[in-house]
């Protein structure tokens, strides 16, 4: 029994245990949490390489591949509202390109591009923005199409075996499935395929190792490589030209990790056109990846994308050449690949991932420029800015250019000048918006090789008052 004056002394010391007790508790749990931190963080490093299921070249779901690699899958799946930051567009498609540029409605004439050009976004919508255009609804388009708007590696394998090329020839199998796929009615071919570009397009299952699929781009860096077009961003390519081996150059054996990095995005932000009647998806490259040396390739069998309604011009229509105006650029110079601006890396816990949130590095200066380059933030952004609204003011003018030759162009044939007495202004009228649109389709603004971009616009509005100069000639005359 404790008397009322011991009662104190007994409760503090019994508090100070307590409070001991408490404070070793709370110590021991801190580093049993921080051991188990570290051990979480060690679990989440090995993940990197844990395999929960079994991929193969028959998994095509992206969320297969996702139990083995969330954080990738996670960011891969967030391309689903990603928009470029300077056309947003609250409505369900991205915004109509045609109202924000409307002379491109004259320029396009007579082709589907004058019906329907959008605003590209994210890649998770690749699949369902070609099936909602009016440019597939309307006018008949083929299996080529979904070349680079589907995940197409297994469609095209399971159609070359059906085709007879057998399993143990697996890019044999997959040329000749393209082969058989890129003919086909469009509503036809859309049934063998159902995700937007997927892990197994960039991916081996088996190694995890980056790899390029799309057979267009598998034959043209082939007849790149043999052509004698310089190619200092690709040391493989120059490696492979010294050696002079018999097999024909492939990016799959030859390239190096840095340029795959490239190379996985250009089997799609290409020009390319569907050669024959066999409408094989190719890239014009066997001359060069310069706009003079895509514009020679075509000239050699006078290649027409569309008859213009206006001028009556045979025209050609470049799309999105972003592999090749990059590969004119200062970055591409130095090595510096598309992964490196539109995937970089980021830290989730203890590793690092690529962000597989493929999307405008202006969205995320700090990992994407600021890895190089010292300047902030508003500064990397205040650089892009300047050479973004320096060419659209060079777009501006040649798009100016370009309608007053057209309307020229359009009196002179409405005077019934002869179709030989046009060919000159003709002649230029192609070359010039060629230039525009090469530039205009581009989805940098520019940005990829400033100096390279000004240059072909400068091009393009000197064809362009030349063309209108010949074709006023032949106005005067014939009153
Ligand atoms: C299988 C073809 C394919 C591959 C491979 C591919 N892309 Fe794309 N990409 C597309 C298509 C098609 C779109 C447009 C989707 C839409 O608008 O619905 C697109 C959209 C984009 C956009 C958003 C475009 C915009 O203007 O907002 C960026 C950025 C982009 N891709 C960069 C890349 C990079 C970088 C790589 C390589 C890591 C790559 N892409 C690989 C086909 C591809
Ligand atoms: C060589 C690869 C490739 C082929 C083949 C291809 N596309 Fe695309 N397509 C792209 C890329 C890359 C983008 C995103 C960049 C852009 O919009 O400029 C895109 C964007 C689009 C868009 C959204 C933007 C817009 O232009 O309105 C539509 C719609 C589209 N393509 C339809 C088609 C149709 C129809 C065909 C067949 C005639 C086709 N594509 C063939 C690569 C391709
Ligand atoms: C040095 C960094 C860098 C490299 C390398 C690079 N890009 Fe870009 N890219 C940019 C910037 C900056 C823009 C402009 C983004 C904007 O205006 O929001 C851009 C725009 C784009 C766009 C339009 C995206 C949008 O949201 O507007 C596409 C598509 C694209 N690049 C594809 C590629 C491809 C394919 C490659 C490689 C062949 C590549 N880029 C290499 C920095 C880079
Ligand atoms: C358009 C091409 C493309 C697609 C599609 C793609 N990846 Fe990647 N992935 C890359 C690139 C580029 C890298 C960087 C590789 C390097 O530097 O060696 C990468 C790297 C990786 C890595 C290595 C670790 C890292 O983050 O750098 C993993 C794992 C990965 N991807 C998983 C996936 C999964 C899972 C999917 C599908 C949900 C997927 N990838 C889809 C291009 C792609
Ligand atoms: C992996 C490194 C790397 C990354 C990432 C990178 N750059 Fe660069 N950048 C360079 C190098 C190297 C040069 C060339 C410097 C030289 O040779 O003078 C350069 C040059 C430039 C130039 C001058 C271009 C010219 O034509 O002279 C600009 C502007 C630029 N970078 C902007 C950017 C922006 C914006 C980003 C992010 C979207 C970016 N860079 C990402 C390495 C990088």
């Amino acid at each position: 029994m404790s008397t009322p004056a011991q009662q104190p002394d007994v409760k503090s010391s019994r508090l100070r245990y307590l409070v001991a007790v408490v404070i070793t508790a709370a110590a021991t749990f801190g580093i049993f949490l921080l051991l188990q931190n570290i051990a979480e963080r060690k679990q989440e490093a090995k993940q990197l390489v844990f395999r929960v299921v079994e991929l193969t070249e028959d998994t095509i779901d992206p969320a297969e591949w996702g139990k083995n690699y969330p954080r990738q899958y996670d960011s891969y799946k967030k391309t689903s509202d990603t928009l470029r930051p300077r056309f947003l567009s609250s409505e369900a498609l991205p915004k109509q390109l045609l109202d924000v540029f409307p002379s491109m409605r004259l320029l396009y004439a007579g082709y589907p591009f004058a019906r329907d050009y959008r605003a590209a976004q994210g890649h998770a919508h690749m699949l369902s923005d070609q099936d909602l255009s009016p440019r597939t609804l309307e006018f008949n388009q083929y299996g080529a199409c979904l070349h680079c708007h589907a995940s197409n590696t297994k469609a095209y394998k399971d159609a070359g075996r059906k085709a007879g090329v057998p399993d143990s020839k697996p890019w044999e199998q997959l040329q000749k499935g393209f082969e058989a796929i890129c003919p086909l009615p469009l509503a036809e071919a859309r049934k063998l395929v159902s995700h937007p570009v997927a892990c197994i397009d960039c991916h081996d299952p088996d190694s995890l190792q980056l790899r390029v699929t799309r057979p267009g781009f598998l034959n043209g860096i082939k007849e790149f490589a043999k052509s004698d077009a310089p190619a200092p961003h690709l040391p493989s390519v120059t490696a492979w030209r010294q050696k002079k081996p018999k097999e024909d150059y492939d990016p799959n054996q030859h390239a190096s990790r840095q340029e795959m990095r490239a190379l996985v995005c250009g089997q799609c932000h290409v020009e390319y056109y569907f050669k024959g009647k066999e409408k094989l998806v190719t890239y014009p490259w066997a001359k060069g990846l310069k706009i003079d040396d895509i514009e020679a390739y075509y000239e050699e069998f006078g290649f027409v994308d569309w008859t213009h309604e206006k001028t009556k011009t045979e025209m050609l229509k470049a799309q999105h050449p972003e592999f090749e105006m990059w590969s004119q650029g200062i970055h591409a110079r130095n090595g510096v690949a598309c992964a490196d601006c539109h995937m970089p890396y980021k830290r989730e816990g203890a590793i690092k991932i690529s962000d597989h949130e493929v999307r405008s590095p202006m969205l995320m200066v700090s990992s994407s420029c600021q890895i190089c380059h010292r300047a902030s933030e508003q500064e990397m952004k205040d650089r892009v800015a300047v050479i973004q609204d320096r060419n659209k003011a060079l777009v501006h003018r040649t798009e100016t250019a370009l309608v007053d030759l057209i309307a020229a162009l359009e009196s002179a044939v409405r005077s019934k000048a002869g179709d030989d007495a046009l060919k000159k202004a003709r002649a230029l009228h192609r070359k010039s918006q060629f230039r525009l649109d090469f530039v205009m389709a581009e989805n940098s603004m520019g940005f990829h090789a400033p100096q390279e971009a000004a240059r072909i616009l400068g091009e393009a509005i000197d064809y362009a008052r030349q063309g209108q100069i010949e074709a006023l000639k032949l106005t005067k005359e014939k009153k």
